[in-house]
């Protein structure tokens, strides 16, 4: 047998399924709308479809034999599978350029390049031949960049990318990952990055020289408040010779511009495109695209591979390769189809020999089917998918924390984040496969100690206990292997994290308009308030922009009818006015576009904003001796002023609940709809007569605003003081918006109930 063809069978036990790509010829033309594509397994026997054994039994020269989902049960060799062509990303993304052709070629039996698909084709149809038609190499830059033999690359992964699986991943053929944050400090990542080097084979050593070596390093810059010396981690394998790096997490920038300065070679991951884009820009020179599927931090937009990666293709300019979910080569195959040039995969390189995790966590995975991840964390807007257990321990990180308390599972840090499953007993649970711990029901409310046992629920218990050994187990082994410290140093990280973490996702959650009557009445309030105020000294109207527009049109008549008396100060004011106010919805709308026009976090902001351009106003109103009569000087900086803060406010009120609750404008549409209100004359308050009672708060809350504005005229405070309250309430209404429930949280009370 040919020595290439060696080395292929090799690869292709890492590639179960491999695809071929069968074209027409008609008149010497290739016909690209009848192309079909074929998914041929890579085992020379019909598999049967079993469930693997455990998976520890398995290793990477073996992963097409344990796939946990056998994809293909017909014990027919080859299983053709037509994606028409426009599923094919149209225009190919730039990477794959004419020239190049396509990110796969088909190779004859003896490895050469075919030159007659069409020959290579009917082989599918021979049984007996297709061995040989699987003879199939996959280039894509991926490959041609990083000199791999396939495009598939180990996602870094703490406690999981240690030197030994990153090191077999490499030697499959494959891109291995180190993951740096798994070693205590930079220094120890050192002596993990020689001792991978040391576990190379020279072959792959060799085949990669003159590219950028045989292994990444991952960084994964992670949300914290004491955040780790990334830059350290980064230099420390530069120094060490590292020339490929996964970067992951929040900002990448620095790093990427440290390691890029030396010459590297950058795959940023990233949950969502505008990530990919803003990686791209920073200088990555691949992306590595986690749809929601993946394992880890799927992000917060719940996109899932289909479509992100359909987007990215759309959108990047560099390649990418495709990530989460992807455990097999059909999964592999439909990343090259959507335009990506690889893929990534981290739970499946969890089920291999080579990685340095208790058997029982790899059996359980195995064993597991689609339904058994869960989200944790998902109101610290920090989601993980983990493995749906009470002790989740598919993220590693996440089981060592568990560990002392497996004894106690329902204090664990990770229990109960997710409604259970109500309907499916513990028992339904096990057969599912997964390694699931019930908390205890000894201590639960509502026990009776004095009631027999009931023996079908001890024997669960038992069973439970046995899991609960296991995981411990499991977790203890690995533990052994690390620096206690380091755990007690993330205990104390997580603890900090989830305060800052819940902070942060309040101040991240939409506001429930129908929530925030008091803030909005309090808006109402202000905006009567303030017109009030300056209307009766400059007549010029800063929130009710109708008035103003009406009689800046009056004034501008006045300029052209003969012998009529003039009033340019007045018209400049209601010009500039109006000016105020529209910039001030301009700004007010682009900056709640990108926080989030319903975000507390924007309420608050755009709260102190508008209260900062009032105590402007205020300002110049105080600086001015008492009694002047308003000028060219400066009066006109007032008026600009206070209207931008009332156009700011206008537009804040508009996204968020108009026209249900007026807040600046559009009164008289309001009192239009309290008129033709079918409840308007229902005496009693109910769920009927929310919409009206909401806008005639409203309207009750605006004359009072105005109310208080006319007599503080009449005060010492008169007009400047006046103006300078108002900013002052416009910092309480900030505060006012921390009150009103978020969807969130009405969400969690609503799944709740
Ligand atoms: C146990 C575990 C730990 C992980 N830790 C990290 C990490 O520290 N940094 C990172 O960038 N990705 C991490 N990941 C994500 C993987 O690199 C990869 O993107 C993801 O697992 C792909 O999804 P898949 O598991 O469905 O293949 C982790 C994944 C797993 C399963």
């Amino acid at each position: 047998m040919p020595l290439a063809l060696k080395r292929l069978e090799l690869e292709l036990s890492l590639q179960p399924v491999v695809v071929i790509r069968k074209r027409w010829h008609l008149g010497g033309q290739a016909k690209s709308e009848s192309a079909h594509w074929y998914i041929v397994k890579s085992s020379g026997q019909p598999e049967e479809k079993r469930r693997p054994e455990a998976s520890a039994d398995s290793d990477l020269t073996r992963l097409g034999h344990i796939t946990a989902r056998p994809y293909n049960s017909s014990g027919v060799d080859t299983h053709p599978f037509s994606i028409p062509t426009h599923h094919f990303p149209t225009p190919l993304p730039d990477h794959y350029s004419e020239e190049k052709g396509l990110p796969w070629q088909s190779v004859g039996i003896d490895g050469r390049p075919s030159t007659r698909p069409s020959l290579l084709a009917s082989l599918l149809d021979r049984p007996d031949l297709h061995r040989e038609a699987l003879v199939t190499m996959i280039n894509t830059p991926l490959t041609e960049k990083l000199g791999l033999r396939v495009p598939l690359v180990q996602g870094g992964m703490q406690w999981v990318g240690t030197p030994a699986l990153a090191a077999a991943v490499s030697n499959a053929g494959a891109l291995g990952t180190l993951t740096a944050l798994t070693q205590p400090s930079p220094e120890a990542l050192r002596k993990a990055i020689r001792e991978t080097k040391s576990l190379i084979s020279e072959d792959i050593r060799k085949e990669r020289e003159g590219k950028y070596g045989s292994f990444a390093v991952n960084i994964t810059l992670l949300p914290s408040i004491n955040p780790p010396d990334y830059v350290g981690y980064a230099k420390a394998a530069l120094e060490e010779g590292v020339r490929i790096f996964e970067t992951a997490g929040n900002n990448p920038g620095e790093v990427i511009k440290v390691v890029k300065a030396a010459g590297a070679y950058v795959i940023h991951k990233c949950t969502a495109v505008r990530h990919a884009r803003s990686a791209e820009r920073l200088g990555a020179d691949m992306l590595s695209i986690d749809g929601f599927e993946c394992a880890g931090h799927p992000g917060e937009d719940d996109i899932g591979g289909l479509v992100l990666m359909a987007r990215a293709a759309e959108e990047l300019k560099i390649p990418f390769i495709a990530s989460g979910g992807i455990a097999n080569g059909q999964g592999l195959a439909s990343a090259l189809a959507l335009g990506a040039v690889g893929a990534n995969m981290g739970t499946r390189f969890m089920c291999t020999k080579e990685a340095e995790i208790h058997d029982n966590i790899k059996r359980a995975i195995v064993e597991s089917d689609e339904r058994n991840t869960t989200h944790i964390f998902r109101t610290l807007r920090n989601t993980a998918r983990v493995f749906k257990a009470a002790i989740n321990f598919v993220s590693l990180h996440l089981a060592l924390h568990c560990v002392d308390r497996a004894a106690t599972p329902s204090q664990g840090p990770f229990i109960g984040d997710e409604p259970r499953d109500s309907n499916r007993s513990s028992s339904d649970q096990s057969t599912a496969g997964a390694v699931t711990v019930e908390p205890s029901t000894v201590d639960q409310p509502g026990h009776d100690p004095n009631k027999p046992p009931d023996p079908k629920r001890a024997s669960q218990e038992r069973e439970i206990e046995l899991q609960r050994q296991a995981t411990k187990e499991g977790a203890v082994e690995l533990l052994g292997t690390r620096d206690p410290d380091s755990y007690a140093l993330q205990e104390e990280h997580q603890r900090k994290w989830n305060a800052w973490g819940l902070a942060k996702s309040y101040l991240n959650d939409e506001i429930d308009h129908t929530a925030a009557n008091v803030p909005l009445a309090w808006q109402a309030f202000l905006t009567g308030m303030v017109d009030m105020l300056l209307y009766s000294r400059s007549q010029v109207w800063l929130g009710f922009q109708t008035g103003n527009m009406v009689q800046f049109s009056s004034n501008i008549a006045q300029f052209i009818i003969p012998g009529v008396e003039r009033q340019p100060l007045l018209t400049l004011l209601r010009i500039l006015s109006v000016i105020g106010f529209f910039l001030g919805s301009l700004v007010g709308f682009q900056l709640g576009r990108r926080i989030g026009h319903q975000k507390r976090s924007w309420l608050i902001l755009s709260s102190v904003i508008q209260s900062a351009f009032l105590f402007g106003g205020a300002g110049i109103l105080l600086s001015r001796p008492k009694n002047e009569l308003p000028s060219f000087d400066w009066y006109p900086g007032v008026i600009v002023l206070v209207a931008f803060s009332m156009g700011m406010q206008s537009i804040l009120a508009q996204k968020l609940v108009s026209p249900a609750f007026a807040t600046t404008v559009a009164f008289t549409a309001t009192l239009t709809q309290i008129a033709s209100d079918p409840y308007l004359f229902h005496l009693v308050p109910s769920e009927k007569t929310r919409g009206r009672d909401r806008r005639m708060l409203a309207v009750l809350a605006l004359c009072v605003g105005a109310g208080v504005g006319e007599s503080l005229l009449h005060t010492s405070a008169n007009l400047s003081g006046g103006i300078a309250i108002s900013a002052g309430f416009k910092l309480v209404l900030a505060l006012l918006w921390l009150v009103p429930e978020g969807k969130k949280s009405n969400t969690a009370k609503a799944s709740k109930a």
